[in-house]
């Protein structure tokens, strides 16, 4: 491509799911799928991103907090990846797959910890009212199987994987109250199924969506 073409827009990918759904684990082959396609993909989490989100990211998963500071500093940490990271990416023609985003907010904050979903409506307009994720590939299992891969692990569980089982559940449940609202956007992935068939799900989604 000649230095005066402008490059397309890049595709701005999401991630998503309960703890334990697995989805961390299915990025790297989606990104290596689009790369595959000459594309450049730039892959990133929330919260984080920056090294501001990374110290936010560490003082949410592991101190105790109000809930409303807890909902306002992912929103924080979310504009600051937004300035310094995945628009300028979209801007240059990349392609950005995210780690969780808004509907994360959403889910554990509104559907787990009971906050009223209105606010974040309103923060989400604030943070990113011109953009939203071109797709969203929400990793669906029961909060059981969840429960029990995560019990299975030998690491230290951070404050939302301690959670009770109930909480998961209710973050399942918002999940997919936003996806049945916005059906074209947000994919259900069923994560309950062999690592092979999910890939396969995830190649599909991609390919019919957005490749
Ligand atoms: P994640 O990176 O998926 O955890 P892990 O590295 O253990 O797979 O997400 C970190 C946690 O942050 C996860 O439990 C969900 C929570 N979270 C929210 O509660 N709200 C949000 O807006 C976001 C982005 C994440």
């Amino acid at each position: 491509m000649s230095q005066t073409e402008t490059r397309p827009r890049g595709k701005f990918v999401t991630f998503e799911g309960i703890d334990g759904a697995g989805k961390s684990s299915h990025i790297a082959g989606a990104a290596a799928l689009v790369r595959g396609r000459g594309l450049n993909v730039l892959t990133t989490r929330e919260p984080g991103g920056t090294p501001l989100g990374e110290t936010l990211r560490e003082l949410l998963l592991h101190e105790t907090m109000h809930l409303e500071t807890e909902a306002l500093l992912m929103f924080a940490a979310r504009r600051e990846h937004l300035e310094r990271v995945i628009e300028p990416a979209l801007e240059r023609g990349d392609w950005v797959i995210c780690d969780r985003f808004s509907d994360a907010t959403y889910a554990y904050q509104s559907g787990g910890r009971g906050l009223d979903r209105v606010k974040f409506a309103q923060l989400e307009q604030w943070v990113h009212g011109h953009l939203q994720p071109d797709l969203t590939l929400l990793f669906d299992l029961p909060s059981s199987i969840a429960s029990r891969r995560l019990a299975a692990q030998a690491r230290r569980l951070d404050r939302f994987e301690q959670e009770r089982a109930e909480f998961h559940e209710c973050v399942r449940l918002a999940y997919l109250e936003r996806a049945a609202a916005a059906p074209q956007r947000i994919r259900v992935i069923n994560a309950d199924q062999a690592p092979e068939a999910i890939k396969k799900s995830i190649q599909e989604t991609l390919v019919t969506n957005c490749l």
